[in-house]
């Protein structure tokens, strides 16, 4: 046993996947993984910005940041994927970040089934299958002392009604992964993976800055800590949920929103 501070939150030498880490709340969390000692592979489906945020991270942190251009809203992209992980890395990997995701916002009366689609696909059927799919390389690596790891990217959006906009599909989706998440767990915590979830509130990303043209100011004022989330904030989160230090917290959603959920 080491309760020293390098070993309880170590996850050095580790293998993880970040899906949607080529910019936001993704690349965050590569970043996180990246500085401290981990292989991290990044998805997303624009190829040169995907390749070229890799080889910044790379760069900036002098270790292996690994893109892969797939689009994962379907099995077809998600077996690609598998496929390509499967010859990478065929011990196996420690860490799944389910994080890519999308919305879409629109009034009740005209809301599109094919926004509907597009944003139930990625964020909820998605994660599941790519869990499902991604599991034997996961048990591979995994054991009691030592289990890999699941993080879902969920929203406080799917724990309480957003008054920002409209976003039926996206609401239902975040609180769906929530549920999701305790239910993988349940199965999952028997091969020593341990999956659990995290809901940020508002982050500095593509998704949120062209709802707000890119001025958090509103947002900021409104926020118990008076800011948005930063890179620390949501790659400490995950750093702990992926390390020894987060290994006896199975099936829950986190809140990292400067206390929106809890306080307000
Ligand atoms: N930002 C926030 O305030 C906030 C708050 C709560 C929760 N979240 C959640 O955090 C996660 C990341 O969001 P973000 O705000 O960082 O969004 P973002 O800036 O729009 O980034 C989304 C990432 O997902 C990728 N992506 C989108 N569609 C994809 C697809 N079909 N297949 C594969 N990759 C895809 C994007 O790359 P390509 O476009 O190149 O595919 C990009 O890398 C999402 O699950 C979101 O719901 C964000």
């Amino acid at each position: 046993m080491s309760l020293n501070i390098n070993d309880l939150f170590s996850v050095k030498g580790k293998i993880a996947i970040v899906t949607g880490g080529s910019r936001g709340i993704g690349e965050m969390i590569a970043s996180g993984y990246l500085s401290n000692g981990a292989k991290v592979y990044v998805t997303a489906r624009k190829e040169e910005a995907l390749i070229n945020k890799a080889k910044e991270l790379s760069e900036k942190f002098n270790t292996d940041c690994i893109p892969f251009c797939v689009d994962l809203s379907d099995i077809v992209g998600i077996k690609t994927f598998l496929d390509f992980v499967t010859k990478a890395e065929p011990n196996g990997i420690d860490f799944l970040i389910n994080n890519a995701g999308a919305a879409w916002g629109a009034d009740l009366d005209s809301y599109p089934e094919d926004g509907w689609d597009k944003v139930v696909d990625l964020n909820l059927k998605s994660p599941f299958f790519i869990t499902q799919q991604m599991s034997p390389l996961l048990e591979m690596k995994a054991t009691s002392d030592n289990p890999s790891r699941v993080i879902n990217i969920a929203s406080i959006d799917g724990i309480r009604v957003s008054n920002m906009a409209e976003t039926y599909a996206y609401s239902a989706s975040k609180s769906g992964i929530i549920h999701l998440t305790k239910h993988l767990a349940k199965t999952l915590v028997d091969r020593n993976i341990i999956v659990n979830a995290i809901a940020p509130g508002p982050f500095d990303s593509h998704m949120l800055g062209k709802a707000v043209n890119f001025d958090y100011s509103f947002i900021s004022k409104m926020n118990p800590r008076k800011r948005i989330g930063s890179p620390e904030d949501i790659a400490g989160l995950c750093l702990y949920l992926s390390s020894r230090a987060g290994a006896y917290t199975v099936g829950e959603t986190i809140t990292c929103d400067g206390g929106m959920v809890a306080t307000t």
